[in-house]
């Protein structure tokens, strides 16, 4: 007998990727809450089999290599390779830009001056009230392609540029359309609750009626959560409560954008309600917190927006871990509070703004934003069974994630075991 008759036949895999200097990933189908936040796998010179869009193996290369034959083979050139990212609060389905705006905050303006002056969210409604879902959706699959090459394989993608019942529909059905044809995976949220349009001013009780009655029932089939911004500008504590508890009996989950501007109490809202995250909470009270941590309703941070707004209370991210909450990271990609697509940017602020450290960035980024959309179970980790979704970079180590500013780090992103970029 030969030696290569001797061995255990090599199994064929769809994917193997050699060379991983460093696998650093959070485990486990839970968010990570309060110290566990920042425990981290870290493991050196890892080779990861995907077969199937999944995680076969993943292990020491020299095992790996005795074992499979990549169909496909990458080689990660020794830099750190961690999971798909995940961005859990975007809203990315907008036509025009909003550049003006940024420069009258430059220039001292706060943003609730702007929006009062017709500018804000309702100066949105315009560009995709007018477009069709093609046009909608030519806009929208490049911006995918730039989270794509910044490491984002799955987004949270809201509406609420919309704001009657048939452009949101429109809104739900470009998302839709775009998870048909792009590589990065989006999860419906509908912002119906975004604000109240123009044509009901003074009317809102009007508005809260239609999206009620109208827009969630339709908005079921297509969404997966539903969305209110509580302000007492825009939508009041009750008011919130009336259009969560109707998208509630719809099926739809709850996510909610809350004490972003000032502290309304929408934190024990959410708390209350169950919701699946609340977000923002630069404003939230310690009663807050310990409502979030006690009904385990996670946080969605958005460290550049205060930065974008040049306001300066940033949300409370240290105290919120200290009382044993989960919290995600996110962008929040949008024409007018944040006009920037990149976690690798919202993990350095987190870590500069918010004192976290590297791990607990990149769980924020990965397996919290994955578990506050409830796919805790197939994404945000790097571990058997899971989606093969990977990201490689040039960076030494994990450290690096949030230490380096300003660069894209990526070299290549793996989504569901096919390589994307
Ligand atoms: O998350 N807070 C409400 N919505 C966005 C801003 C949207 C806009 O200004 O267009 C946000 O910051
Ligand atoms: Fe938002």
């Amino acid at each position: 007998m030969t030696a290569q008759s001797n061995s255990e036949p090599l199994q064929e895999v769809e994917l193997l990727v050699t060379g991983v200097g460093e696998l650093a990933t959070p485990l486990g189908q839970e968010p990570l809450s309060g110290s566990s936040m920042g425990r981290l796998s870290v493991q050196k010179g890892i080779a990861v089999a995907c077969d199937g869009g999944r995680f076969l193996a993943i292990g020491p290369e020299a095992d790996l290599a005795g074992r499979f034959r990549g169909r496909e083979t990458l080689d990660a050139g020794g830099g750190l390779a961690i999971p798909g990212l995940v961005d859990s609060h975007t809203h990315p389905v907008f036509l025009g830009t909003r550049e003006g705006e940024f420069e009258q905050r430059v220039a001292g303006r706060s943003y609730v001056e702007i929006a009062a002056a017709g500018g804000g969210i309702r100066s949105s409604l315009e560009g995709v009230r007018a477009s069709t879902e093609l046009l909608l959706l030519e806009v929208l699959l490049p911006r995918l392609d730039r989270f794509l090459q910044l490491g984002t394989t799955t987004i949270e993608a809201k509406t609420g540029y919309g704001l009657t019942v048939a452009d949101e529909l429109k809104g739900l059905d470009v998302i839709a359309a775009a998870n048909r044809s792009h590589a990065v995976e989006l999860i419906p949220t509908c912002l119906g609750g975004h604000d109240v349009p123009p044509e009901f001013k003074g009317r809102a009780e009007e508005w809260i009626d239609v999206v009620c009655q109208e827009l969630w029932p339709a908005a079921a089939s297509k969404a997966a959560f539903a969305d209110v911004f509580t302000e007492s500008h825009v939508f009041g504590l009750e008011a919130s409560r009336r259009l969560m508890e109707s998208a509630r009996e719809q099926g739809l989950g709850l996510r909610m954008h809350v004490d972003q501007l000032t502290s309304l109490g929408g934190a024990e809202l959410a708390a209350e309600l169950g919701a699946a995250s609340a977000d923002h909470l630069e404003h939230v009270s310690d009663h807050g917190i310990a409502a979030l941590a006690e009904r385990g309703v996670q946080p969605v941070l958005c460290p550049l927006v205060p930065l974008y707004l040049r306001e300066a209370q940033e949300a409370p991210a240290r105290r919120m871990i200290e009382a044993g909450c989960a919290p995600a990271l996110s962008t929040d990609f949008n024409p007018g509070s944040c006009y920037c697509m990149s976690l690798f940017e919202v993990m350095t602020w987190a870590a500069l703004r918010y004192g976290m450290s590297a791990a607990e960035a990149l769980t924020g980024t990965t397996l919290n934003a994955a578990c506050s959309l409830g796919l805790g179970h197939e994404l945000g980790s790097v571990e058997v069974g899971k989606r093969a979704d990977l990201v490689l970079t040039d960076l030494p180590n994990h450290t690096h994630l949030t230490y380096e500013l300003g660069r894209n780090p990526v070299r290549r992103v793996i989504k569901g075991g096919v390589v994307a970029q």
